[in-house]
């Protein structure tokens, strides 16, 4: 047969674990067995097993909880449980809590031998997807983006396809569901990667204000345009712009948007000579577009000249599975941070599963953070998992809080360039960010570059 692999036996029952295992031997396997649950989960989860083989009824944690604790510690080894007759109830949770197969006692060495060997060939199956996907995240730079959902695979794989061409993507999903790291993605995967990354958060400045930053003005185009400017699109050059919450803006605004994506070019406000810009346009919403069509606050050619490629994050509570690998991501990055080591305690993994994240990615991750603050390098208990989102939709909270950062950062910012006598290369230095960075927020917040005296 040649398929042969590591296997634990897991049954209360003396008679009946040294029974199976002396028939998984006789064919080839190496063998382990356990006992009890409590010992079955401590090795299962050491992953060095293939395939565990588990009886369903047993004392304190049961087959259900050994299934469970190994999906959960290593979801690529395969569980098949045995069921006493009649307890089909039981195989079917199983089944449906990723148990590979269910194998109803009595049954012959044969339906055993059978049942291990498609286990086995479907574990080395997933180890080597598993080996793709890990090989796949590091070409194209995806080890920040976790999940193994089909839509965040999905995602992934279309990122590869539509990077490299300079098609306009649209990207929508609710808030926090990773709409600027796909973005960040599809340029680290585009011939602009070298070029800049230009963000533009819609929702955060004035119409008059973006225009002014996007295009740049002439001398005395509008009172306090003391100088000329260079707009943003002409700073991203060969680069990606990425406006974020487009919905945002205003018709008259879209409008011109419009015309500088169709020409290639734009015009600085006051000046009527045309500059030629090659900037690629990523734009993200968690607004439904459609709808915004329908009622006039969008404009139907610019959601058709977005819409071009179309990438749609769905919200965590579509991609449960995905939960256990972005609690140990979040786990292991504030652990380095907070040089902790912090662990899950007993339930915290199921609390975290059946909760629905309102606020997505970004409300698990804050949860994890807030919750290894609070374990302070011990066991995450039940309690330390609070819920960190406003209900639902309430956009208004999401703009105060905005507000609330911008006042925080021009103050900073404010500070430092005072500090420096207006010196943005020290200012820089001194808030422990890069130059271009530091003018990306001066432009953002409308910092006056004047304050070189
Ligand atoms: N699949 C993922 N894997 C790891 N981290 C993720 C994933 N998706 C999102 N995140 C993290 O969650 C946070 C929110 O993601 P991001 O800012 O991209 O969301 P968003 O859709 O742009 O949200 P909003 O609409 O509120 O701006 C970020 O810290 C991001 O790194
Ligand atoms: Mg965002």
């Amino acid at each position: 047969m040649g398929n042969v692999g590591k296997i634990l036996v897991v049954d209360d029952q003396r008679n009946m674990r040294t029974t199976l295992a002396m028939m998984l031997r006789g064919g080839g396997h190496d063998v382990d067995e356990a006992e009890d649950g409590e010992k079955a989960c401590d090795l299962g989860a050491s992953g060095a097993y293939d395939v565990v083989l588990t009886d369903l009824r047993m004392g304190e944690k049961d087959g259900i909880d050994v299934l469970r604790h190994i999906k959960q510690e290593q979801p690529i080894t395969e569980v098949i449980v045995m069921t006493a007759y009649g307890t089909i109830e039981s195989a079917v949770e199983a089944m449906r809590l990723g148990a590979f197969d269910y194998i109803q006692k009595p049954f012959t060495e044969q339906e055993l031998i059978v049942k291990v060997q498609k286990a086995l060939e479907s574990r080395r199956l997933h180890g080597q997807v598993q080996l793709f996907a890990q090989e796949f995240r590091e070409k194209y730079h995806f080890e920040n983006i976790i999940g193994r959902s089909q839509a965040v695979r999905d995602v992934l794989g279309r990122v590869v396809k539509i990077a490299p061409t300079d098609a306009t993507v649209l990207i929508t999903g609710e808030s926090g569901t990773g709409k600027e790291l796909v973005a960040r993605a599809v340029h680290a995967n585009s011939r602009r990667q070298d070029k800049p990354f230009v963000i533009v958060n819609c929702a955060a400045i004035t119409e008059t204000l973006l225009e002014s930053e996007l295009f740049g003005h002439a001398r005395g185009a509008f009172t306090g345009a003391v100088t000329a400017r260079r707009g943003l699109f002409e700073e991203a050059d060969g680069g990606t712009f990425f406006f974020d919450e487009i919905a945002e803006t205003a018709m008259t605004f879209q409008a011109k948007l419009l015309r500088a994506i169709q020409d290639g070019e734009v015009r600085r406000i006051g000046e009527n000579r045309a500059i030629k810009v090659d900037v690629r346009i990523i734009a993200a919403t968690n607004v439904d577009l459609v709808q915004a069509v329908e009622e006039k606050s969008f404009r139907k050619d610019l959601y058709y000249r977005l819409n071009v490629a179309r990438f749609h994050l769905p919200p965590m509570r579509d991609r449960q599975e995905d939960v256990p690998l972005l609690v140990q991501f979040f786990l292991d990055k504030y652990n380095r941070k907070m040089k902790t080591r912090t662990k899950l305690g007993e339930g915290v993994m199921e609390r975290l599963q059946q909760y629905d994240y309102p606020g997505n990615v970004r409300e698990l991750e804050n949860m994890v953070e807030q919750a290894v603050a609070l374990a302070g390098g011990g066991l995450i208990g039940v309690d330390d998992i609070l819920p960190q989102a406003p209900s639902k939709a309430s956009t208004t909270t999401g703009k105060t809080l905005a507000d609330l950062v911008d006042a925080a950062e021009r103050d900073a910012v404010e500070n430092a360039l005072r500090s420096c006598d207006g010196n943005r290369e020290r200012a820089a230095d001194m808030l422990g960010i890069s130059p271009t960075t530091l003018w990306r927020k001066m432009t953002r917040l409308g910092i006056s570059f004047d304050s070189r005296s």
